[in-house]
């Protein structure tokens, strides 16, 4: 089957979406073009409860695996579809089932807290899911006597024991590697030039970007930073998908995205969100593949900790 042209690519993935009654949710890290279509763009709290409210048949997820995982354990009745399946995240990755469950036999008397990038058999692991705009609420709500596991964050770990006054976490030792990239020196050469501007940073980044952060939030609420601070020059130390969504809500303010250490590698786009393109999700919508699937015996524990969540953010 021949592939639409690239004027005709976008009214015929919305033609698609309408003939099979399907929502795009996409992340914001997604190229331009796939935000600018798709029903609803957010963080991955704001997306999770999307998923679970959409009536659609079918959802089409423009993220990561485990974004449409999660849309998946929510609606098991309905057909997650994702552009690309292998469109992985490092932090999951770096969290084998197999091996989590064998450290938290270490810790048995602990709760376990795992922000949502991680696989359903980790999350039926967990015993409350997180993400970056509740992970430092989640862990205060649970009170200082509880004794925690954190997975598989340690950059989050390390800033949501901060702020929740807690030194006694125990952390799985993964990272992202996108935000890992960022470089401090050159973070201060850019505040050299530019004093005026606010540090924006994500709490996947390291402890040397976040200690020159003004705002450290999940990427709505950097977004949201952006908007209504009365400064008008930011650096930002996230996936620069982000920028599109900030200079679309305020166009009149300077961007800068904060310099990875190898400034020639474009290594602060995600790899796995960047396997997403127009003519992937043009096919996932005609096909009605690759599907997201969770056998229901993970799925179901996997569900507890997720709704678990959701309550708490309410
Ligand atoms: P947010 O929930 O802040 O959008 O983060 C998702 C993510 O993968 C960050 O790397
Ligand atoms: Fe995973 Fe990092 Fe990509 Fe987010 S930016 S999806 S945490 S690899």
């Amino acid at each position: 089957m021949s592939m639409p042209g690239p004027l005709q690519l976008e009214s015929e993935i919305l033609r698609l979406k309408k003939e099979k009654n399907a929502v795009i949710l996409a992340h914001f890290y997604q190229e331009s073009e796939i935000q600018d279509l798709a029903d609803f763009v957010g963080d991955s709290l704001q997306l999770s409860v999307a998923a679970k409210n959409t009536d659609a048949d079918v959802i089409c997820f423009c993220g990561v695996h485990f974004m449409a995982e999660t849309a998946k354990i929510l609606n098991p009745e309905k057909t997650v579809i994702v552009p690309d399946l292998s469109a992985g995240c490092s932090l999951a990755d770096g969290c084998p089932a197999d091996d989590f469950e064998a450290f938290l036999k270490n810790y048995p008397d602990h709760t376990v807290v795992s922000y949502i990038n991680c696989s359903a058999e980790v999350k039926a692991l967990s015993d409350i899911i997180c993400t970056s705009s509740n992970a430092a609420k989640i862990i205060k709500a649970l009170g200082p006597d509880e004794k925690i596991v954190f997975a598989p964050d340690r950059h989050l770990g390390r800033y949501v024991s901060k702020e929740s006054g807690r030194d006694d976490i125990v952390l799985w030792q993964g990272s992202c590697i996108v935000h890992e990239t960022f470089s401090e020196k050159k973070l201060i050469e850019l505040m050299v030039r530019h004093p005026e501007a606010k540090v924006i940073a994500h709490p996947e980044c390291e402890e040397s970007i976040l200690r020159h952060a003004h705002c450290i939030a999940s990427t709505t609420g950097l977004l949201n930073y952006v908007v209504d601070s009365d400064a008008s020059s930011f650096i930002v130390a996230t996936e620069a998908g982000i920028l599109h969504k900030m200079s679309q809500a305020a166009p009149d303010k300077l961007l800068i995205p904060a310099p990875p250490e190898d400034e020639s590698c474009a290594c602060n786009l995600c790899p796995f969100m960047r396997l997403n393109t127009m003519e992937k999700l043009y096919t996932c919508l005609r096909d009605l593949s690759p599907q997201v699937d969770v056998p229901e015996a993970i799925r179901a524990r996997a569900l507890l900790p997720i709704e678990r969540m959701l309550e708490m953010s309410r």
